[in-house]
């Protein structure tokens, strides 16, 4: 699946979870320092966006509001329960100041 423009550098700031849309897939986008991450913005335990949610950037880490799990920024994986679940994990690219998000294929994808 081809990369999909989400916005610009200067739409994630630091330490902030900003939800996008990929082809219709819900992500949320996190910047720490100068790397970008991204995650399916759906908790795996209920359906909530967790880009409405607390990054901890020390640990690489998404924070549901609701229960309180979060989520490996890296990997997807819940590091805390009550979420058993992981959420999948988007690549994500710049070209410039240009920010582009993409499926991976172990998200179920061909790529
Ligand atoms: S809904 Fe996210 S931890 Fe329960």
């Amino acid at each position: 699946m081809s990369a999909v423009r989400v916005g610009v550098t200067k739409d994630f700031a630091h330490g902030v979870a900003v939800k996008v849309d990929v082809n219709g897939v819900a992500v949320a986008v996190v910047r720490i320092d100068e790397t970008l991450y991204a995650i399916a913005d759906r908790c795996s335990h209920a359906n909530i966006s967790l880009s409405e949610g607390e990054v901890h950037c020390g640990k690489k880490e998404l924070e549901c509001w609701k229960h309180g799990s979060a989520f490996s920024l890296e990997t997807g994986a819940p590091n805390t329960f009550p979420a058993t679940q992981p959420v999948a994990v988007f690549s994500v690219s710049t070209n410039g100041d240009e920010v582009f998000v993409t499926r991976r294929a172990e998200n179920g994808e061909a790529s």
